[in-house]
């Protein structure tokens, strides 16, 4: 077989693993395999090296690798590519029927598509069309609910936890409130499970709608009179009680609303209230760089060996996802149906409840 693998949104520790066991596992059954540049751009940009042959050569010491050799975009939706006309205006036109008439010019049998919801949506719309596709699920969000957990979201989690752990230090020295505002869009996974990690005082998510007043009588309970500190992990998507999202672009022309600034927000209403010095910070795309942990290597290594077998099965529209201890298949659709947020009764939110973390709730 000769099967293609592209790489769609926001990068993520673990896609490089995905992309050397795709290689590896079709090498090893005699099959050819080229990667796609940029999500599906590689395929009608013209650029000769669009779509590349990947040998085992190609992905030799890839796996601890963050980012992806086959880059990816955050826009690239062949439904919908941006085209400006000559005055200067922009429209987007469908060029799906692009996609399949590149995968026949080029004799490519499959695609194996890695991404999150938005990509895999896409991948799910492919196949419709007669595409044979296999996805597979890529997010540091971990909001995929057809898979327990997607690569990246641990690494994500590393690199937040170890990042809260410093502000430690200096919250303490100046007896300063520190708010950190970390990834996850709709979801609070990451800013839960890091907060915790990080013995976080306060940790604020979409899923549980703070009060203010409740946020600010946690914080002065941290402090003796003028000696204490306090750690404030907010998601980039949480909101007030009744309130809506703190948004850098809420209505982008193309891609996702783009949350920013909640952080900020909550540091100044926090010092205004309760008069103690309080700083903010965003932690941003240091949660999508760096070189996966080795659970993220393992799963995205199990993800990418799993996807070649189904294909090897004649095996298409699906996705791999993980139900531990095994990994299986799930309908395309059935797998982008559903988000997963944080359950608010569940044992991670009540374990931080346990030890006296706030929700601002
Ligand atoms: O979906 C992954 C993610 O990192 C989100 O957590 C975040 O809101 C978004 O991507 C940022 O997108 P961009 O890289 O386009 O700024």
């Amino acid at each position: 077989m000769r099967i293609a693998i592209n790489t769609g949104g926001g990068d993520a520790p673990g896609l490089n693993a995905v992309i050397r066991a795709v290689v590896l596992s079709a090498d090893n059954r005699g099959w050819e395999v080229f990667g796609i540049e940029s999500g599906y751009d590689g395929l009608y940009s013209g650029d000769p090296d669009g779509v590349v042959r990947l040998t085992p050569g190609s992905v030799r010491g890839i796996t601890h690798l963050g980012g992806t050799i086959l880059g990816t975009t955050n826009r690239g939706n062949p439904f919908k590519v941006p085209r400006t006309l000559p005055d200067g205006t922009t429209e987007t036109v469908d060029r799906s029927g692009d996609v399949l008439a590149g995968f026949h010019k080029r004799g490519l049998d499959a695609l194996i598509a890695v991404g999150g919801d938005g990509s895999l949506r896409i991948a799910a719309e492919l196949a419709k069309q007669g595409l044979k596709v296999i996805g597979v699920p890529k997010t540091i969000d971990n909001d995929l609910a057809a898979t327990s957990v997607t690569f990246g979201f641990h690494t994500a989690v590393q690199t937040a936890a170890e990042a809260i752990g410093r502000l430690h230090s200096t919250a303490e020295s100046h007896r300063r409130v520190m708010v950190v505002e970390l990834m996850g869009r709709d979801a609070g996974w990451i800013a839960l499970f890091a907060g915790l990690a990080g013995t976080a005082d306060v940790i604020l998510i979409p899923e549980i709608p703070y009060d203010l007043d409740k946020i600010c009588e946690k914080v002065e309970s941290r402090y003796d009179d003028d000696d204490g500190f306090a750690i404030v992990v907010t998601a980039e998507g949480a909101r007030p009680v009744g309130g809506s999202g703190t948004y850098v672009e809420e209505h982008p022309r193309e891609g996702m609303p783009r949350y920013g600034g909640v952080g900020e927000r909550l540091a100044e209403e926090i010092e205004q209230r309760t008069g103690r010095e309080t700083r903010s910070l965003v932690l941003g795309h240091l949660q999508r760089g760096g070189a996966p942990v080795a659970y993220d290597r393992i799963l995205a290594l199990r993800f990418g060996a799993a996807a070649v077998e189904l294909a090897a099965q004649g095996h298409f529209g699906c996705m791999v996802a993980l139900d531990p201890p095994h990994i299986h298949a799930v309908p395309l659709d059935e797998a982008v149906a559903r988000t997963r947020r944080v359950p608010t009764d569940g044992d991670v939110v009540s374990t931080a409840r346990a030890l006296g973390v706030s929700f601002g709730d």
